[in-house]
Order: structure tokens, then sequence, then C-alpha cells
């Protein structure tokens, strides 16, 4: 087995070149046979190899032999060298050829490659083009489409617009009948305007006759009227007439002339007196335009008579703490004490302008009078307000009767101009009172020795002071003009 490991050393020889291995066998040497140093140097190099070739040459050194050996040795290095340059460059050639290969099988790789990625792209390429065609086709026939669409739209507006052209015709052609027809019409109109004129003038010119004739009945009948009318007044002035002379004649006859002179219209006891009637007593006067006559006592002998009276006391027979009622008729006796009547006055003072005159006596027999030119009174409406102007008299400088207005007031009406009382009952009586005020002819009637600090007696402050009670009393008015 020795053997046969040192054969198979002889032929091997393994050269690494990069990745590859190269295997080849170097040819045997003659001299390197010598018996015993083999096993010596088996024995000295072991499994070193070639080094215990050397190693095994070179201890004997002695003459020609050795010099012989070690040119043989050279030479045979040489060769060798020689050799494995040879071997070398074949390597070194077919490693070249071999990466000629490589190089030019990559390039194939690459070519193949290329060529595959080419038809790939011409495949894509024929793909696309054929899509693009398809497209083109779709939107060929999408156009085409559209084109026949236009033509059919462009043929129907063609239809459209002939029948506009018809229809704008035919619209022509009513208007045309329209405007003649209204021709027609107006023609007419204004034939059935001068018709209606002419009718409404004949209408007219018949209602004027007409009313013509109604005016000249009327007047007619007025005439007659009239003629009626002027007929009744003279009888009746003729019938007034006779009345007056039966009267008289019936006056001087029974002799009583005193008391039937007063059957005359006469509005107040002025009228009368005008009428010659100068005797103070009853009279029966005509307020107004009433039908009813008045009975009033007139005064004809104070300043110059013709004065209406509407207030007298002087014994206390006649009450007058009354009520509003009762001092609007009037109370007592009319030849007496008495108050005439608050409507009574104001109507008879509202036929025209009144002066107001009081008389006053004390329980001295002393007399005094205070006169207002102007006596005014309100209707009932306004409380039978009192209004006075243009004072005078001897009953105080002042007016104890209040001038600038106040409402009369009873104990059942305070129309008074005291805010917080009622002067009706506290001075008694019904009057013009103020806030109370400084005078009160309706108060109470006190008699001689009862007469002093009396606050609520017959009262005329500017007078006889502020609680006296006064003998007699009379107010009375006459026209301001008499
Ligand atoms: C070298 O080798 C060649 C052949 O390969 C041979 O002919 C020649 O004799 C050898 N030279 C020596 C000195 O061994
Ligand atoms: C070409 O080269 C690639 C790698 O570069 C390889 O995978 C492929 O098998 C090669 N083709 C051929 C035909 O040799
Ligand atoms: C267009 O396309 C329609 C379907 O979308 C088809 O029926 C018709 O034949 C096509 N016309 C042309 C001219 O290709
Ligand atoms: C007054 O009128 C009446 C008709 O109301 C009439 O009958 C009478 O004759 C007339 N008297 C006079 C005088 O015209
Ligand atoms: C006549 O009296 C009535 C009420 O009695 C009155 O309405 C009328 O105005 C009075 N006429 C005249 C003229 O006084
Ligand atoms: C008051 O006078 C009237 C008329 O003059 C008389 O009738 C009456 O008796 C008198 N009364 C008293 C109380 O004097």
């Amino acid at each position: 087995s020795h053997q046969r490991r040192v054969e198979e050393r002889k032929r091997l020889h393994r050269i690494q070149h990069g990745q590859c291995s190269y295997t080849f066998v170097l040819p045997e040497v003659d001299g390197c046979q010598s018996g015993g140093s083999l096993s010596q140097g088996e024995h000295y190099g072991g499994s070193r190899g070639g080094a215990s070739v050397v190693q095994r040459d070179s201890p004997p050194m002695d003459g020609e032999w050795s010099n012989q050996k070690l040119q043989h040795l050279e030479s045979i290095m040489e060769n060798n060298t020689l050799w494995l340059q040879k071997l070398e460059n074949f390597i070194q050639k077919s490693i070249r050829r071999d990466a000629a290969n490589i190089q030019s099988h990559v390039v194939n790789n690459q070519t193949a490659t290329m060529l595959e990625i080419g038809t790939n792209l011409l495949s894509q390429t024929a793909e696309q083009t054929r899509k693009l065609t398809v497209v083109e086709a779709k939107v060929l026939n999408q156009t085409s489409r559209i084109e026949i669409q236009l033509l059919e739209n462009s043929l129907s507006t063609n239809k459209l617009e002939k029948e506009l052209l018809l229809q704008t015709t035919e619209i022509r052609q009513l208007r045309d009948k329209n405007s003649r027809l209204e021709s027609k019409v107006q023609l007419l109109e204004s034939q059935q305007r001068g018709e209606l004129e002419d009718m409404r003038l004949e209408k007219n010119r018949l209602q004027v006759q007409t009313q013509m004739v109604a005016i000249e009945s009327l007047e007619r009948q007025l005439r007659v009227a009239t003629s009626n009318n002027t007929a009744l007044q003279k009888q009746q002035a003729q019938l007034m007439e006779s009345v007056h002379t039966l009267i008289d004649m019936v006056a001087t006859t029974t002799g009583t002339s005193k008391n039937t002179k007063r059957f005359q219209m006469w509005k107040d006891c002025a009228d009368a007196y005008k009428a010659g009637h100068s005797a103070s007593g009853l009279y029966l006067i005509y307020i107004g335009n009433r039908t009813e006559p008045v009975q009033v006592y007139c005064d004809m002998e104070t300043s110059g008579g013709g004065w209406t009276v509407f207030q007298r006391r002087f014994n206390g027979s006649v009450d007058f703490q009354r009520s509003w009622r009762e001092y609007k008729m009037g109370f007592g006796d009319l030849s007496g004490e008495h108050w005439l009547g608050n409507e009574v006055l104001y109507l008879l003072t509202s036929q025209g302008q009144y002066s107001l005159r009081v008389e006053l006596q004390d329980w001295e027999r002393i007399s005094a009078h205070s006169q207002y030119d102007r006596f005014t009174m309100a209707s009932e409406r306004q409380q039978y307000r009192l209004y006075l102007r243009g004072y005078s008299g001897t009953a105080g400088r002042q007016s104890s009767l209040i001038t600038h207005g106040a409402g009369f007031s009873t104990r059942d009406h305070d129309n008074d101009n005291c805010d917080h009382c009622k002067c009706a009952l506290m001075l008694t009586g019904g009057w013009w009172f103020d806030a109370c005020g400084f005078s009160n002819l309706n108060g109470i009637y006190y008699t001689v020795g009862h007469n002093i600090r009396k606050l609520n007696g017959i009262k005329w402050h500017h007078f006889r002071g502020p609680s006296y009670s006064l003998r007699s009393t009379s107010m009375m008015v006459r026209p301001y003009d008499f």
C-alpha cells in the first residue's frame, strides 16, 4: 500500500485558480529511485512530499558526480519551469477563452432579453394600435350618429320654421281681419254715440218742458196759497181786533179794570208798564213763543217801575227751605212772599238784555238797594248759572252777590264754589252761593229781636254785616234798555 501511494503522488498535481481547480500529471524523474534512501526520506519528511526529496538530495556533497547531478537537476528544473510556463500560457489562454465565452453568453442573454422585451413591446404596441383603432371607430360611429342627429334636427327645424311662417301669415291675416272689424265697431260706436247724444238732447228738451210745466203749476199753486194766507192773516187780525174790542167792552161794563187789563200779549212787566199800566200787582205775560201765559207780580213804582219781581219776602209767612225742583218751578204766594221759579226767570231773561235790582230793608226801617246793569242766567243744564255786571247801589260799595259766575244750589243740588262744603245746607235755602259768599236772601226768616248773630238768616253782608237777618227783600228784573 505504501508503494501505490507513492505512485499516486507521482502522477496527480492540483492547481487552484480562482474558482477553478486544474489537475495535471508531472513526468517521472529516473535518478530519484535509489533504495533505502526513499524509506529514509519517507522517514524524515513524512507527508511533506517534494521538500523531502530536496532534503534527501542535498546531503551528499562530493566530487564530480555531485556537479553533474546538480546540473541535471537544474535542467530538469528549467524544463519543468518551461513546461510550467507553457502550461501557464495554456491555462491563461483557456481562461481567456472561457471569459470570452461567458461574456458572449451574457451578451446573448441580454440580447435575448432585449429581443424578448422588444417583441413584448411590439406586441403591446400592436395591441394599443388595435385598441386605438377600435376607439377611433367608436368615435367615428359617435360622430356619425351626432351628424345624423344634427341633420335630423336641422330637418325638423326647417319644418318648424315653415310651420311658423305659415302661422305668422295666418296671424297676420287674422290681425288684418281684426283691425277691419275694429274699425267697423268704432264706426258703429260713433254712430251709436251720436244717436245717444241726440236722444239725450231730446230727453233734456222733454224734461225741461215737463219741468217748466211743473214750475208753472207750482207757481200757480203758490200764488193761490199766498193769497189764501194773506186772506187768513187778514181774518186773524180782524178777529184779534174784535177780541180786543170785546175785552175793552167787558172791562168798561164790569168796572174791574185792574184785574182784567193783564190779558195783553206782554213779554214782561216793562211791556205792561209801557202799555200804560202803572199800578203794582199781578199781570199775565207771554214769555217767548209760549201760548200759555205766566202770572207775575209787577213792581210799577220802584225806580221808574216796569220791574218783574221774582223774589219777595216781608213777613216770613212762606218757607224758603225747598228742593231744587221747587226752586225751579217756583213757590209761595205771588201777591205775597214767593219765588217765581228759576225756569221762568231763565226764559224771561233769555228774551233780551236784562238788569237786576235788589231792594232791602232792615229792622230799623232803613232801605237800601243794589243794582246790576246786566243779569245773565244760564239754563238748568248749566245749573242756572248767574253772571252779573255793572254794580251800583246803596247796599254797600261792593256787590254782596257773586258776579263772576256761580251755579244755583239747593239742599239737594250742590253747585257752589266751595270744594269741601255744602253751602245750601249750612246757610239754608236756595241761592247762588260762592264759598259760601256774602249774601243769601233765601235764608231763614228771623223776626225782630232774633235777627242778630244769625249766620243762616237773610243776609246781605255789605249792607248789614255777616250775621244780620233783614226784614224785607225783593229781587226783580227789567230790560236793560227800559
Ligand atoms: C527536456 O524535455 C524534453 C521533452 O519534453 C526532452 O526531449 C529533453 O531531453 C529534456 N531535457 C533534459 C535535459 O532532460
Ligand atoms: C440569462 O441570464 C439570467 C441572469 O442574468 C439567467 O437567469 C438566465 O437563465 C439566463 N438565460 C440563459 C438562456 O442562459
Ligand atoms: C355604431 O355602434 C352601434 C352600437 O353602439 C352599432 O349598432 C352600429 O352598427 C355602429 N355603426 C357603425 C357605422 O359602425
Ligand atoms: C184757500 O185754499 C182752499 C184749499 O186749501 C181753497 O179751497 C180755497 O178756495 C182758498 N181760498 C182762497 C181765498 O183762495
Ligand atoms: C218755540 O218754542 C219751542 C219749544 O217750546 C222752541 O224749540 C222754539 O225754538 C221756540 N221758537 C222761538 C221762535 O222762540
Ligand atoms: C203775610 O202776608 C200775607 C200777605 O200780605 C198775609 O196773607 C199773611 O197773613 C201774612 N202772614 C203773617 C204771618 O203776617
